[in-house]
């Protein structure tokens, strides 16, 4: 019989996913679920043939150029690849996977939950009770906005961003977005399509991320942008943080341009921005758009299916380089 192929697994996955892949490979676990630095990761990268990473690891040209040539493919455990120079890795000959689908509708449940988070004044309301300072109620106190009926602008109309059109359906919302190609009718669903992202941003009552972080959209979302929308407008971001100038955003959300953000995602994490933590207009998580127990059965899956089609001689599905 064959030995199996090694692969090195660089987070605490699931339980399920976990035996799946101890079952069909021979695995590099990491119990203790340890952030490696660059030189460990490397290290471990030693005697194996596949590498199932999130988007906690980074392979930059640098570290994908001194990857040891066993490694013949990277099975991320993620739908985002920028944490992956592909054209270094494509170079190298690695192959490339991702996780999509699986995630899209945990990631749109806490998109929703920003939103509402964040037009209902829920951080500053949670706090209140939890400090016992709640002392006073009137028709005044507390109000928020309503998105029922409102303008939801989407920004990447790929299948997260899908599922928060079919979302923000639900209240009555009437959906816009801009896609680099426009959609079909039947995945439309007649949302309004926009050409340039300017001019969805001008009819954005909330405006919602859903694509990727690439070279040419890190911090497209600058004060140029935050002010092409309707006054006190609801900012939503569960893709990246590197879409967001975070000070054009921390700017806009003193003046009142955008009335309130809902946040998951970050320039720096783990940590965040602490500037965000002074607004009382920010609700906020710690990156957990896919951190449900289904979904992330779903990716450690859809990982190893991409690992066995490629062991198996076959091309993964989901392959990006
Ligand atoms: C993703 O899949 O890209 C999520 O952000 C979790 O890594």
């Amino acid at each position: 019989m064959d030995a199996k192929p090694v692969l090195l697994i660089t987070r605490k996955l699931s339980d399920n996913a976990e035996a799946r892949a101890a079952r069909d490979y021979d695995v590099r676990l990491n119990p203790e679920d340890r952030v490696y630095d660059t030189d460990e990761l490397l290290a471990k990268c030693e005697g194996v043939d596949a590498i199932l990473p999130c988007h906690s690891e980074h392979f930059s040209a640098d570290i994908v150029g001194r990857l040891p040539d066993r490694v013949k493919i990277i099975a991320n455990h993620s739908v985002g690849t920028d944490h992956c120079d592909l054209d270094a890795l494509a170079a190298k000959g690695v192959v490339v996977t991702n996780t999509p689908d699986v995630l899209s509708d945990a990631t749109a449940e806490i998109a929703v939950l920003l939103m509402l988070g964040a037009a209902r004044r829920a951080s500053e309301g949670d706090r209140m009770m939890r400090a016992g300072t709640w002392d006073f109620w009137s028709p005044s106190f507390m109000v928020g906005t309503q998105v029922t009926g409102k303008r939801l602008g989407i920004i990447g109309m790929g299948r997260v961003g899908q599922v928060m059109a079919r979302r923000g359906r639900g209240f009555d919302m009437e959906v816009h977005y801009y896609n680099r190609s426009r959609l079909s009718p039947d995945r439309e669903q007649g949302a309004v399509d926009h050409d340039t992202v300017e001019d969805l941003l001008s009819v954005s009552d909330v405006l919602s991320l859903h694509c990727p972080a690439t070279p040419d959209t890190t911090n497209f979302m600058n004060a140029d942008m935050f002010n092409r929308l309707p006054d006190g407008a609801i900012f939503v971001n569960t893709a990246r943080g590197a879409l967001v100038d975070e000070n054009a955003l921390i700017g806009a959300l003193k003046s009142g341009r955008v009335a309130a953000a809902g946040l998951d995602v970050f320039q720096t994490e783990p940590g965040g921005n602490p500037a965000f933590a002074e607004l009382e207009n920010v609700f906020m998580l710690p990156h957990i758009g896919s951190a449900t127990f289904d979904t992330r059965d779903a990716m450690g899956f859809r990982a190893l299916d991409n690992l066995d089609a490629f062991f198996s001689g076959g091309e993964p599905g989901d392959r990006v380089a």
